[in-house]
Order: structure tokens, then sequence, then C-alpha cells
């Protein structure tokens, strides 16, 4: 039988979050949640112009957040990060792992380079910031939440991302490592993978499939994307952000190692 009301259970008050590249589309909507359910949002981000304007925003609608400049290549950067969180809003409660890249390389083409630095930043880049938040948790000693965003390119590829696949596909693993090695402490370890989702970055990537396929974007999008999601539309950074926030709360108290995928049913067909 609950004892505890809806509101209680979403209420994050008193808890201290860091999001990795929160400063922009899917972390800042995640951020901006959290601070609307009550925590202390610190948002790391490797672009801290992006970061201080989220915050700016979060403020300004009465919430509580810090931008601090934070590379997830860098541990000494997770620390600072982490550190700042405890220092600012008394604990760490929350990590969101957000932080990725997804440029494009053909597999013919692919540098070396070009893999290590996918691969390190989505998934080194994750495990480490992991690392240092799960052992600021363990001696807080409280539990704790982690959340791995993903993608459901962890399961389907698509040309041009061998190494984001194989990134985002370690993702889903290390996630269940995560979970299975942290449930003593009771940190709890999901991922969310979401789908086609409208933010800066998409915006970046999906001109380069334009040009090689003759296709202006709005042809693009009717022609390959729309077609493929049955809910009928592309998603929104707060379509990931409304699951993120449920992972945080105490809705999902009884839940570690799993994946959610949020894609309007991109995946069914
Ligand atoms: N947009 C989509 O369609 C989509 C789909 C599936 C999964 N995802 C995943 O969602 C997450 C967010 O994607 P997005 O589309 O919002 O990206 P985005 O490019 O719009 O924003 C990413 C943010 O991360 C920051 N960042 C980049 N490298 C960083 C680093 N090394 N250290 C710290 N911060 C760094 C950027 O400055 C930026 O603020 C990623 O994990 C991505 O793989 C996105």
């Amino acid at each position: 039988m609950a004892t505890d009301s809806i509101s209680q259970v979403f209420d994050l008050s008193g808890k201290g979050a860091v999001v990795t590249g929160g400063g922009s589309g899917i972390g800042k909507a995640i951020s901006t949640r959290l601070a609307e359910a009550g925590a202390g949002v610190v948002i790391a981000d490797i672009n801290e112009e992006v970061a201080r304007e989220t915050v700016k925003e979060i403020t300004a609608a009465g919430g509580k957040a810090q931008a601090i400049r934070a590379d997830v290549l860098s541990t000494e950067d997770a620390k600072q990060a982490v550190e700042s969180t405890a220092s600012s809003f008394g604990s760490v409660d929350i990590l969101v792992n957000n932080a990725a890249i997804y440029p494009a390389a053909s597999v013919l083409e692919m540098s070396e380079e070009a893999w290590d630095k996918v691969l390190n930043t989505n998934l080194k880049g994750l495990f480490f910031f992991s690392q240092v938040a799960a052992q600021q948790m363990v001696s807080e000693d409280h539990g704790g939440k982690i959340i791995n965003i993903a993608s459901i390119e962890a399961v389907h590829p698509t040309i041009g991302h061998s190494h984001y696949d194989a990134s985002k596909g370690g993702v889903l693993m290390v996630t269940k490592a995560l979970a299975l090695e942290l449930a003593p402490h009771k940190i709890l370890v999901n991922a969310i993978a979401p789908g086609v989702i409208w933010t800066p970055g998409l915006e970046t990537l999906l001109p380069l499939f334009c040009e090689p396929a003759g296709l202006t974007l709005e042809l693009l999008m009717e022609m390959t994307v729309y077609p493929r999601i049955p809910l009928g539309r592309v998603g929104e950074s707060d379509d990931i952000a409304k699951v993120a926030l449920f992972l945080a709360s105490g809705f999902s108290d009884y839940m570690t190692g799993e994946t959610l995928v949020v894609d309007g049913g991109y995946l069914l067909s």
C-alpha cells in the first residue's frame, strides 16, 4: 500500500544532480525537468556558454542550477563536476550521462582517430563519469540513480554510424554491468534509447545526408524518416526528459539495468 502521494514520489527537492552535455538538446530538457522537480542541477558541458544560458533559464523559472565546463573525456573534469554538485547542493544523488557526439563516417573511410574520438566520448567518458559519481554516492551512503542516454542505434545500425552504433551498443551493456555491481550500494542504473529527436546536434547531422541523396531536408524527412515512425512525428527533447524524470524519481525504485526505448515506435516498423 502506497504511503506517499504522487507529487511526493516525483519530488527531487534536496537532491543533487549532474547532467553531462546539459547545455543543449536532450540534456537541456532533462536538466530543466530535474530542476522543475526540485533537484539542484550541475550542467556539465564542454560548451560553457550553452551551459550558462541553460542555468539562466532554469533559475529564471525558480529552479536551482549551476554551470561547469567539463569534457567527459577528462576524469579530472568529472571529479570537479561531482565535487561541485556535492558542495553546491549537499549531495550527489543523480547522474545523467547524456553527452555524446555523432559525426558521420563511412566504413571504408573511417579513420582510427574518428573511431577513437566517438568511442572515447560516448562510452569511455560515460564509464568514468559514472565511476566518479558512484564513488561519491557510496561515500555519502544513500544510494543514487544513474541514467545513461543510449540510442535506438544501439540495436539498429545506421549507415555512416558504425563507430556511434558500437559506442551505443556498449552503453547498453555498461548499463547492465554498472547496475549489477552497484546494486549492493543501492545505486540504480538504467538507460534510455531515444529514436529521432529534434536537437541542435540532429539539425547539424541531417543535412550531411541530403546532398548525397540529392534531397532537401524536407524531402529527406518525408521520404526516409517520417514513414519509419508509427506515431508520425519526430520526437522532442522533452519526450526524453519526461522518461528521464521517471527514472530519477521514486517511481522506478525497483528497476535497474533496464533500457527504455522512446522512439515513437520506430523500432516496430
Ligand atoms: N537527437 C537524436 O535524434 C538522438 C537520438 C538518439 C540518441 N541521442 C543521444 O542523446 C544525447 C544527446 O543528444 P543531442 O541530440 O541532444 O545532442 P546535441 O549535440 O544537440 O547536444 C549535446 C550536448 O553535449 C555537449 N557535449 C558534446 N561533447 C561533449 C563532451 N566531450 N563533454 C561534455 N559535453 C559535451 C554539447 O556541447 C551539447 O551541449 C546523446 O547521447 C545522443 O547520442 C540523440
